[in-house]
């Protein structure tokens, strides 16, 4: 028996692809405005007020309310083989959480076997993703390997498949060494993409590790020790180092400290095209070296002074985009490095809270202001993978990706309530003021009043195309919209913004030297008072790895600048 078709009157029938967002306040990177916002299939059509709109439109009303560019996530990890183990959000599950949460675009990584061809890797992750994804989702692709079917297979990507970044590990089994990570930058130079780095010294970490375990430190405060602040500096330093002699842009992926924010700062001289990604774990927790749930790579660091210091670099440019990589592994996966840190899977949950806790933290707190956190959550990750500004802006033409956002709301995220696939998480507990009322992806209205609808396949893959204008042509940026900052602080604004924290960030730098021979810090700065020692105290890795003490300088700059304030 066939199925009664129902007649729908023609002015109905594209209805539910139309609507208006009235009385709330748009907000870009660079203004906001208080005007309507007019949604016809997927795409922004008009903005203003007093709006001349088709009959049947639903009417989201947004008095007293943002409306913002749906958040980007530039750096996710669903169902991701690693470590012995598979992370539990998969795309689907991982693009609803990243929906709930006001996030309507990620970015995920391949990442290839040892050997095996790049162009494979990428069609499994698209088969992967494809059907799945609740929202549009982009993929960079590491390079685990280096050789000429690597290079050939680049070009491939970048010119047939929309891929304009590439990752390179320092850490881990499949780091790259320096020549090969010259090659790899050089050859993202020359296809016009960007090379993203995971910065931490590998090699180091792997013999710290060792002499952990040879003096019989199993727990996973093991972690933490073996990988200390500087062994992510030294190789956020080498691969700026490296990255100018090819002129190559780089973005770092987790920057989790104030030193590598800092060393970042240094080799961000005229003509260096270099960027930062901090995390959204970085940026509000204080790692607790005793719990194997927030094992995650650059470590959750114990210095609590870290979370204010990046935010300073955050609030001041050096750093330009926010990620959560997301890559959730359940209590049971964690437990199996129980007896063993070094077995631990790595990875943390964060592409649903990402925009709640960036809200929270950078916003309410009063830090940054709305448009910086628009730049910071979704504009600068759209201009850097050249989706701009199709994504990452309220602006007619673009891609009706807007969340809805209500200041005056709070939700205290718990792992009763997430949508995330595992038993615990990482934020518990954190009452967060802003919630994502309503949330449109592709002109559908996925969070509907705070409720999910995310829908199974309604997401799709978007390409990436290379020689980003952000990067490539700055000076064509203007062209695209008609940005008049990116909501970056100055500094003397950042010193009165930060005033009221009480921080003093105790780098351990080397003086000021020229770009080409910047050093790379050799030591940890003393520890702040009041700071708990992470294993309370039978081991110090410092004394007992040798590592070499030079004389540090207190540093009286505030993070992302100087300043004759209060420093
Ligand atoms: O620890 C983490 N972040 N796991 C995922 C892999 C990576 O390092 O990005
Ligand atoms: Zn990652």
């Amino acid at each position: 028996m066939s199925t009664p078709v129902k007649k729908v009157p023609i002015h109905l029938q594209s209805a539910q692809n139309r609507l208006l967002i009235k009385n709330g306040k748009t907000v870009n990177e660079n203004e906001i405005v208080e005007q309507d916002v007019y949604v016809e299939d997927g795409i922004i059509k008009q903005l203003g007020r007093n709006l001349l709109i088709p009959g049947g439109t639903r009417v989201i009303d947004a008095r007293g309310k943002y409306v913002i560019p749906g958040g980007i996530d530039p750096h996710t990890h669903m169902q991701f083989e690693f470590m012995g183990t598979t992370s539990v959000d998969d795309f689907y599950q991982g693009t609803k959480a990243a929906v709930a949460g006001g996030t309507t675009m990620i970015i995920d990584f391949v990442v290839p076997k040892q050997g095996e061809s790049i162009l494979d890797s990428y069609y499994a992750w698209r088969q992967k993703a494809d059907d799945k994804v609740c929202c549009d989702y982009g993929l960079h692709v590491a390079l685990t390997s280096w050789n000429d079917k690597v290079k050939g297979e680049m070009k491939t990507l970048c010119e047939k498949h929309g891929v304009n970044s590439f990752k390179m590990f320092m850490a881990y089994d499949f780091y790259l060494k320096d020549d090969e990570l010259y090659g790899a930058f050089q050859r993202c130079r020359e296809l016009g993409a960007l090379a993203q780095v995971h910065a931490e010294n590998g090699l180091i970490i792997k013999k710290n590790v060792e002499k952990l375990k040879a003096f019989g430190v199993t727990g996973p405060e093991g972690h933490e020790m073996s990988r200390p602040e500087c062994i992510e500096a030294e190789a956020v330093n080498r691969a700026c180092v490296i990255s100018k002699q090819v002129n190559a842009a780089i973005c770092f992926d987790n920057i989790s400290t104030g030193q590598s924010a800092e060393m970042i700062k240094k080799h961000q001289t005229p003509g260096a095209t270099i960027y930062g990604t901090t995390l959204v774990s970085n940026l509000a927790l204080v790692g607790d070296s005793q719990n194997m749930k927030t094992i995650t790579s650059p470590p959750l660091r114990s210095n609590p002074d870290i979370p204010d210091q990046i935010w300073g670099y955050l609030a001041s440019d050096v750093l330009q985009l926010t990620g959560s990589d997301h890559c959730t592994f359940t209590r049971e996966q964690k437990e199996m490095g129980k007896g063993d840190f070094s077995k631990i899977p790595n990875g943390v949950n964060g592409v649903e809270d990402r925009m709640s806790v960036i809200w929270e933290k950078g916003v309410h707190s009063g830090i940054i202001d709305p448009c910086r956190y628009v730049a910071i959550t979704s504009t600068n990750a759209a201009k850097l993978f050249n989706v701009y500004p199709r994504k990452g802006c309220i602006a007619v033409g673009s891609d009706a990706d807007i969340v809805v956002w209500n200041p005056s709301k709070t939700r205290v995220i718990s792992s009763k309530t997430h949508n995330i696939a595992i038993d615990f998480n990482i934020f518990e507990g954190m009452e967060c003021h802003g919630v994502p009322e309503y949330v449109i992806v592709n002109g559908r209205v996925c969070v509907d009043e705070e409720q999910l609808r995310a829908v199974q396949g309604h997401g799709k893959f978007v390409e990436t195309p290379c020689w980003a204008p952000f990067i490539y042509a700055p000076e064509k940026m203007d062209e695209l919209t008609a940005p008049k900052n990116n909501g970056a602080l100055n500094e003397i604004e950042l010193t009165n913004k930060l005033a009221k924290i009480e921080l003093e960030p105790k780098l351990c730098i080397t003086p000021t030297l020229p770009d080409s021979a910047i050093s790379t810090p050799s030591c940890r700065g003393p520890r702040p008072e009041g700071q708990r020692n992470i294993q309370d105290s039978t081991f110090s890795i410092s004394e007992e790895l040798d590592v070499e003490r030079k004389s540090c300088i207190k540093v009286k700059n505030p993070p992302g600048g100087k300043s004759s304030g209060f420093w």
